[in-house]
């Protein structure tokens, strides 16, 4: 997709709409027919799960999700699923900065997305836009015009659905995102905020440290509720996978310093790490040198193990333990839900510890 919309011929324009007229012909994928109906309604509390590809939705807990973003290849057989639990499923929306500048892409570019969605039987866009932006640049007040008219098209042309845009941990122009985030929230239906890869730009010590410690997590809301973003405008997003660091060295105090890897302008990142899903996590736990151990003033799980090579690892998470913490801020603050990157990071296998380990990661998100 993003090929495509590099080029500015008119030519994929085209050939974009001769495929919708041919798919979209009217023929339903579902079973019941009218499991192509958009969703419309909001339900009070959002759970906003990504998927990634595969089949393992089939093992979402359902009986939660209210959104979910596709973001691997589009499955008929998901929406279907979806709709018949009342559940919204989303597109990925994605588009370079540098073209949304000029009004006629963005109108392009917007009225492919409500017709591929219309195509799909899809109830709305998540945008997903990570670039770099400068401060009142041309590129700032385009992104918050691509919102406020993305979100108009698709609520007038697809009745009941959601726009919703993802943003980093914290409006402080985290990766050079410098946008303006408020008009932004105010502009769709709600953000999702990122909170983790919170390591991204270090610029003390160069340690591992966890994905998305509590206290930096929710200085990150208040942050935004303080620019006077309302509570509701929030969903708190939290991660279902971790990041794994070979250690220089490891201190007695369990202090594992890393190779220095610069991002946008910070000397020291988590991406001298290696990302890792709460599954891998899990199956390697049983045989660390450490056992899982736990972080109090970050509030996290973390341990260390020894790979073949004999240098040692560690693998910073967020758990059961670690989620419901965030989980019962989000409550207090009266967040408009929560959700995590993602869906398919847990083990769905039949194996009865994994279940159980899956299962609490699905039970974390609401508070009791
Ligand atoms: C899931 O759990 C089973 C049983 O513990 C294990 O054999 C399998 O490798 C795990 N899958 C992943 C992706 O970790
Ligand atoms: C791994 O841990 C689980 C509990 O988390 C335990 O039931 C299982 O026996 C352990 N397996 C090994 C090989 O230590
Ligand atoms: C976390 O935040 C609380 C409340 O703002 C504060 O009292 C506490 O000292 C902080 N802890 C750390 C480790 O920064």
């Amino acid at each position: 997709m993003k090929r495509l919309l590099s080029s500015r011929s008119g030519a994929w324009l085209l050939t974009a709409l001769f495929l919708q007229l041919r798919l979209g012909c009217g023929t339903c994928p579902c079973e019941d027919p009218s499991l192509c109906n958009p969703i419309s309604g909001t339900r009070e509390f959002e759970v906003f799960v990504f998927q990634v590809g595969g089949k393992d939705w089939k093992f979402y807990d359902w009986s939660q999700i209210t959104t979910v973003a596709i973001f691997g290849k589009y499955d008929p057989e998901l929406m279907c699923y979806a709709h018949s639990r009342g559940s919204r499923v989303v597109l990925k929306g994605d588009v370079p900065v540098k073209e949304i500048v000029d009004p006629a892409f963005r109108a392009a570019w917007i009225d492919q997305k409500v017709e591929l969605a219309k195509t799909q039987y899809m109830d709305g866009i998540n945008i997903d836009i990570e670039q770099m932006v400068n401060k009142y640049s041309p590129e700032y007040y385009a992104l918050t015009a691509l919102v406020k008219e993305t979100t108009e098209a698709f609520h007038k042309e697809i009745p009941g659905s959601q726009v919703t845009f993802d943003v980093a941990w914290s409006p402080r122009g985290i990766d050079k995102r410098y946008y303006n985030y408020a008009e932004i929230a105010h502009s769709c239906d709600f953000v999702f905020v990122m909170s983790y890869d919170e390591q991204s730009q270090v610029w003390t010590d160069c340690i591992a440290r966890a994905n998305a410690p509590y206290n930096q997590t929710l200085t990150g809301y208040n942050d935004y509720i303080h620019m006077g973003i309302h509570p509701k405008k929030l969903v708190m997003g939290v991660p279902w996978y971790g990041y794994d660091y070979s250690c220089l060295s490891l201190s007695i105090s369990n202090v594992c310093s890393i190779k220095e890897v610069s991002f946008r302008g910070a000397p020291c990142s988590d991406a001298a790490g290696r990302q890792i899903p709460y599954s891998a996590i899990m199956n390697r736990a049983n045989t660390s040198m450490s056992g899982i151990l736990w972080n109090e003033e970050q509030k996290a799980p973390y341990y260390e193990y020894l790979d073949p090579q004999g240098i040692i690892h560690q693998v910073w998470f967020d758990d059961p333990r670690s989620i419901s913490l965030k989980a019962a801020y989000v409550k207090e603050q009266g967040l408009r839900g929560i959700g995590m990157w993602n869906g398919d990071c847990l083990n769905y296998s039949g194996d009865s510890v994994a279940q159980q380990q899956t299962k609490a990661m699905w039970e974390a998100l609401i508070p009791k």
